[in-house]
């Protein structure tokens, strides 16, 4: 541990005293004292008590600037007054029934208009659920096993696709043909040989894995933004060149946007005019409620069709389009209208190229990726464009910017990457850029 980052951690435990005596107490009851082990970080995470527009107060009544609301989820920021009212509206109706209702129809028709590619769509309450049933459709529609995506690309909790999330370097194989990893124990060996692994934004090396293995692939999965390693847009060609190819193979191309649908009103694949076979969604079209998507072509999608001689594919979940999710989602994109994504999106333009400047001239050695409202603060000065350059992170210093960031009163994931919300305001992101000045000044910078 650098000094610095000593120092940081000093100033964090003395302010958050209330959220570490919580933390003792929860770590009784619960392994590590939570429930998802992907908003952990050493020493204590703080524990929030409210949240409101930009705003989080936490326990000990520290409020910050929340840059990271709720991984990407809350586009609108906390509470926003259209969502809040149709929750309170659908309280006392009802929050959970046992056959359809009409919020759901509706959300379904605002996905199905907004999306091209949606020809039907199907409601679960993760995004984890999102990408296991698109990866479940195209097995099922292809008659075939293997599944191909990215090295650094994370889709979520289950065993097909926990495979070279964060592969350990040593063990990561060729940067053109990487190996299957599993991203840790329990997860099945089976998983781990029905996948090949793809180097991502690199269009010559996976289209020799893709041809390679075409006679056995059901689909290849792919993040427009691959947001574990930092937001990092894909390329317009890579990404023209797997539809081509995965056309070509009879292979389904399924775009996972939980995160991505943030790029634009249609998601990224509006944004880079390439349609797929199947979309995951999640993350913001429940508005801040439990919420996962997949649609896309209707011949696939009439795999879960039950009426007449039934599904080909099963299909349950006690709270799949639940009535509190759908209004939630429902008031949320009815409020991202094309002009709130412009703001987002300038927002985020101004952000990156404002940092790129200050990084520049302090000598900082770190860039900042990103695309749209997305971006992540990158401790390193070579262009990250897939998981091996990512994986060039000075990770002290990124541990160090973080606890910083948060005494400094913004939160940011612990990986240092955030988005804007539309609560933010420029002075807001000004702060922001003043407060990473400050962070580097106190590790040696500037
Ligand atoms: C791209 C992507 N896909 C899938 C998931 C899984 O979503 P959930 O956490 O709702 O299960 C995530 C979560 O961060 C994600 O970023």
């Amino acid at each position: 541990m650098s000094i610095y980052l000593e120092k940081e951690i000093a100033e964090y435990k003395t302010i958050n005293q209330k959220s570490s005596d919580l933390h003792n107490s929860a770590k009784q009851f619960m392994p590590g004292g939570d429930s998802r082990n992907s908003i952990y970080w050493d020493p204590f995470p703080i524990y929030l008590s409210d949240g409101q527009g930009s705003i989080i107060t936490d326990v000990d009544g520290n409020k910050r600037v929340d840059f990271i609301n709720n991984m990407t989820t809350l586009i609108l920021g906390h509470r926003p007054k259209a969502v809040e009212e149709s929750l309170m509206n659908q309280i006392k109706k009802g929050f959970s029934f046992p056959t359809p209702s009409p919020p759901v129809v509706r959300w379904a028709e605002l996905m199905c208009e907004r999306v091209p590619s949606i020809e039907k769509i199907r409601f679960v309450n993760s995004g984890t659920e999102a990408t296991l049933n698109a990866i479940r459709a195209a097995r099922a529609y292809t008659g075939k096993q293997k599944l191909a995506k990215f090295e650094g690309a994370y889709h979520g909790n289950h065993d097909a696709i926990q495979i070279s999330v964060t592969p350990p370097l040593d063990l990561a194989g060729p940067a053109s043909s990487p190996n299957s990893v599993r991203a840790f124990k329990g997860i099945s060996n089976k998983a781990e040989n029905d996948i090949v692994i793809m180097p991502f934004n690199d269009i010559e090396a996976s289209s020799k894995i893709i041809e390679k293995n075409a006679g056995d692939l059901a689909a290849v999965i792919v993040e427009p933004v691959n947001g574990q390693c930092g937001m990092i847009p894909a390329k317009k060609a890579f990404l023209e060149g797997l539809r081509s190819l995965t056309k070509k193979h009879k292979i389904i191309l399924i775009f996972d946007e939980v995160i991505s649908f943030r790029v634009a009103y249609g998601g990224a694949q509006e944004y880079y005019k390439i349609k797929p076979d199947l979309t995951s969604f999640g993350k913001i079209i429940g508005g801040g409620m439990p919420v996962g998507a997949f649609g896309g072509r209707e011949d696939i999608m009439s795999l879960w069709n039950p009426s007449g001689s039934g599904p080909t594919v099963q299909h349950a979940g006690t709270f799949n389009g639940n009535p509190m999710t759908a209004v939630a989602g429902i008031a949320t994109l009815e409020s991202l209208t094309e002009d709130i994504y412009e703001n987002l999106n300038k927002k985020g333009e101004y952000l990156r190229k404002t940092l790129s400047i200050l990084f520049k001239e302090i000598e900082a050695p770190m860039t900042i990726s990103g695309i749209a409202s997305l971006f992540a603060l990158q401790f390193t000065t070579e262009e990250v464009f897939d998981y091996r350059t990512y994986a060039k992170n000075n990770n002290t210093l990124m541990k160090t910017m973080f606890i910083g960031l948060l005494n400094e009163g913004y939160l940011l994931s612990n990986r240092c990457a955030g988005n804007i919300s539309a609560s933010h305001s420029y002075e807001e992101i000004d702060g922001f850029i003043e407060a990473i000045k400050n962070v580097l000044h106190r590790s040696g910078y500037g």
